[in-house]
């Protein structure tokens, strides 16, 4: 209750300061201040989850059969408008979205198994099929197009076309966030799951979690999903009270237990879900699978609204000015392409964890509120309207002379928190304040950490930050730089080895070599 009330308490004040922030952006710096969502989060999650219900998912031939599945779905509910996408290697579905929740039911009421070798389940992912007569609707109609994730080389391309540091991070975000679809498509695949429970547990909800909803997802992400339970306590007017089987083991065991048979639901029952696997001695147990109809990897959870309510934190913080998305994705997009995050869990940091850490950074800088230990929030002094490149390159400025060794992040605290143990790299969990969430994180993965950001740092101050006669600059430069090291083209980077901290390449060291090769060179 207390992580409850803190949460709402942090969300209120955050949503108030965020009113009086657009205000004064509406006057004095309307430039980037392209705020993508003006709800809170619960606002969003409800939407999204209502639209889900009026959903179906439809394997088609082609896009060419969208008229012919409009005037079907018409007959038997009134469709608000049609989604295409495909799959490698030529799989076309389209998510049909109608106007009400009744009309899917009608739908799936008149939708039917036509092969008796199957499990016979009801849910809302269907195909259509070709009909007995040719027929071809007359409509002119085309879906929604949606614009695929571009390739490394085109994004590469947009940014070096772009006219400031400032207009290519917006560019990476506008391109590489999760966009409609992506959202319509993790809120359905929950919705699947939800469904296919719905009979035994008509209370429990299927609730996305993580970067699928918090604001700082990409079209690929991956959706993390938590099974909670919604049902009130018994009036003590109730009289009459459900039978139930007693919990057999209770705890840890009973949670692994019920997961198993998750797994086993996803496997044998749910269509599209595939390549089932159960980790059920993690922290946290969850089933992992990948969803065929969806292209989506899915991590379902049980009973952990702590994530929740993790998430409506991120995604209040993200919301809360128009910087913070662009230099999230940014900063995530780097670390990944200088391979210190990795979709694998392991010792290294995690994309959470480094969220955290460009959100400590806003707030060193007054961009972004402290979170009190009462709810309180504090505004640290600073320039808010330091623009998003100069934020870009101060993220690598602060935390390449930031003292990991001694010192902890807290998205709490405006002194510096000495460590409270040995963990090399220490972020304290903002919902939870005695739990480090980077504590996965190796000496070896910190020591690369620091190194990459001390890179990153000089390497900012090495290429052309504006467009100019450089044919790559800015972050197009930082990104490439890692790929360009790797086949000995570039001067600027030396990427330090993974797992070899006593030859890794001490930053003076690279400043000394480089200014030598960049002398060479010039010459
Ligand atoms: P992606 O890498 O895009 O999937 O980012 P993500 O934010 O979804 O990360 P991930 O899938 O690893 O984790 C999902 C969510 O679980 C995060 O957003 C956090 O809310 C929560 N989470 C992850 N790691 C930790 C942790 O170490 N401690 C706590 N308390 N929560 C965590
Ligand atoms: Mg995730």
């Amino acid at each position: 209750h207390v992580k409850i009330k803190l949460y709402k308490h942090t969300t209120y004040y955050i949503q108030k300061l965020w009113k009086s922030n657009v205000k004064k952006s509406d006057t004095k710096q309307p430039s980037y201040a392209e705020v993508e969502s003006q709800v809170s989060f619960e606002q969003m999650v409800e939407a999204r989850r209502q639209e889900a219900q009026r959903s179906v998912l439809v394997q088609v031939h082609s896009e060419e059969s969208c008229p012919d599945l409009r005037q079907y779905c018409n007959q038997h509910g009134e469709v608000r408008g049609m989604h295409h996408y495909s799959l490698p290697p030529d799989l076309h579905f389209v998510v049909v979205e109608f106007e009400d929740s009744a009309h899917v039911h009608n739908i799936l009421n008149v939708s039917g198994h036509i092969n008796k070798e199957v499990v016979p389940v009801q849910s809302p992912f269907l195909w259509f099929r070709a009909p007995k007569k040719a027929s071809q609707s007359k409509q002119d109609f085309s879906p929604q197009a949606h614009v695929e994730a571009p390739s490394t080389e085109e994004l590469q391309n947009w940014m070096n076309a772009a006219q400031s540091l400032s207009d290519q991070l917006l560019v990476l975000h506008r391109v590489t966030a999760l966009n409609d679809l992506g959202s319509r498509l993790r809120f359905l695949t929950a919705r699947q799951i939800e469904l296919a429970l719905a009979g035994l547990f008509p209370h429990v909800k299927a609730l996305p979690f993580g970067s699928s909803v918090n604001g700082f997802g990409r079209a690929t992400c991956d959706l993390d999903v938590v099974l909670l339970p919604d049902c009130e306590v018994p009036s003590d007017d109730c009289r009459l009270v459900f039978h139930a089987k007693a919990a057999l083991m209770g705890g840890r065991p009973q949670t692994q237990r019920l997961m198993e048979t998750l797994g086993d639901v996803c496997q044998l029952l749910l269509p599209g879900c595939s390549h089932v696997r159960r980790v059920l001695q993690a922290r946290v147990p969850i089933i992992k699978f990948k969803h065929e109809l969806t292209g989506i990897e899915c991590d379902l959870s049980l009973d952990n609204d702590t994530a929740v309510h993790m998430s409506a934190l991120l995604y209040t913080l993200g919301t809360s000015d128009p910087r913070v998305r662009p230099l999230v994705g940014a900063v995530r997009r780097w670390a990944r392409e200088v391979g210190l995050t990795n979709p694998a869990p392991g010792r290294w940091i995690t994309n959470f964890s480094l969220t955290l850490l460009v959100l400590f950074y806003l707030q060193q800088h007054g961009v972004l509120p402290l979170l009190g230990a009462t709810g309180d929030v504090v505004r640290l002094p600073g320039s808010v309207k330091t623009d998003l490149a100069a934020l870009f390159t101060g993220f690598f400025e602060f935390y390449a002379s930031f003292d990991f060794a001694s010192y902890a992040v807290s998205l709490s605290s405006k002194v510096e928190v000495p460590k409270p143990d040995h963990a090399p790299l220490y972020i304290v969990n903002p919902l939870e304040r005695g739990l480090n969430v980077s504590r996965n994180v190796s000496r070896d993965e910190t020591e690369r950490l620091r190194v990459e950001l001390r890179n990153a740092a000089w390497l900012l101050e090495s290429v052309p930050l504006d467009p100019g006669t450089a044919k790559s600059w800015g972050l197009a430069a930082l990104l490439e730089a890692p790929h360009a090291a790797a086949k000995g083209r570039n001067i600027f980077y030396i990427p330090p080895r993974r797992s070899t901290p006593s030859r890794m390449m001490d930053v003076t060291e690279l400043f000394d070599k480089s200014t030598v090769e960049m002398q060479q060179h010039t010459e």
